[in-house]
């Protein structure tokens, strides 16, 4: 690694798992100090135990991120026992499937809450902390699924559309003070939710053919698109999407039907 973080104090939400997971490991391996969080809050302190066995900064922080008292008492101890914020990723997320017939109303506000009201709160207190510096980096999870209507998940389609908007919002009001916010939108990745749906074959297939690569992402491909946004490497950018989805968004469905390539490339 690059030393990319060196110096730089981070915030990972759904750091227990997944995409968090990785995120938190490559941050640290970049130099950063991390605070992996994340509602399992025994997962996080593992993750952040791995971190440290491996030569790295980092403490686990047990926080709900749809609770404003829970955000705001991580945005305290990272500060208090770090001495700042530089980044904050978040990048916790859940998913309830339905149409709106079908979807119980419990369940919008349940993905609302983890999808998008936690990045106003994580937002609402880490701004504040990252203005008194000089600036600082928020990175928040989208999905392409914010990008197009995505049939059977409306409230995780609304949801990531959300956090898209409010990204841009957000980036626009703090520019002046150097807080960067961008989201990133990544396609099928190889995470523990995801596998478990992959069992299915004709859903794995439908997934890797959807994907120009014929592949799932890895979570450590978010994470490296992850560290870019976190480092001054993309100070100029701001109020991004930016998609990382092996080509899903670049091909049309109908693509898909036939093997454009070649012969002697396939
Ligand atoms: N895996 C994919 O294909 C994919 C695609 C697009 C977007 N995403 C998004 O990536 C993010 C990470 O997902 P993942 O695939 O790594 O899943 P994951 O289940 O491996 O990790 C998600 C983590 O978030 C934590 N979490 C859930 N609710 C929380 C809450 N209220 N407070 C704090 N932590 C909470 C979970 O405990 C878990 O550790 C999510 O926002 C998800 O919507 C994933």
């Amino acid at each position: 690694m690059t030393g990319l973080l060196e110096n730089k104090i981070a915030i990972v939400t759904g750091a227990a798992s997944g995409i968090g997971a990785a995120s938190a490991r490559r941050f640290a391996a970049e130099g950063a100090a991390v605070v992996a969080a994340d509602v399992r809050g025994a997962k996080a302190q593992e993750v952040a135990q791995s971190i440290v066995d491996d030569g790295g900064h980092a403490i686990g922080v047990e926080a709900n991120v749809a609770e404003a008292e829970q955000v705001a008492a991580m945005i305290d101890s990272t500060v208090h026992e770090l001495g700042g914020i530089d980044v904050l990723f978040n990048n916790a997320g859940t998913l309830r499937p339905g149409t709106v017939v079908d979807l119980a109303v419990e369940d919008w506000d349940l993905v609302m809450g983890v999808n998008v009201r936690s990045v106003f709160l994580g937002a609402k207190y880490a701004v504040p902390v990252m203005v008194e510096r000089g600036g600082g980096s928020i990175i928040n999870t989208a999905s392409i699924s914010g990008l197009h209507g995505d049939g059977g998940s409306v409230v995780y389609a609304a949801s990531k559309g959300a956090v898209i908007n409010l990204t841009r919002a957000l980036s626009t009001d703090h520019a002046p003070n150097g807080v960067r916010v961008n989201a990133i939108c990544p396609g099928t990745i190889e995470t523990p939710p995801v596998l478990r749906m992959m069992e299915n074959p004709e859903v794995l297939k439908t997934n890797l053919d959807a994907h120009a690569l014929r592949r799932l992402g890895k979570p450590d491909e978010i994470a490296a698109a992850a560290v870019w946004l976190a480092s001054d490497e993309s100070s100029f950018v701001t109020g991004e999407a930016l998609v990382v989805d092996g080509g899903l968004r670049a091909q049309s469905p109908l693509g898909t039907l036939a093997d454009p390539r070649p012969a002697h490339l396939r």
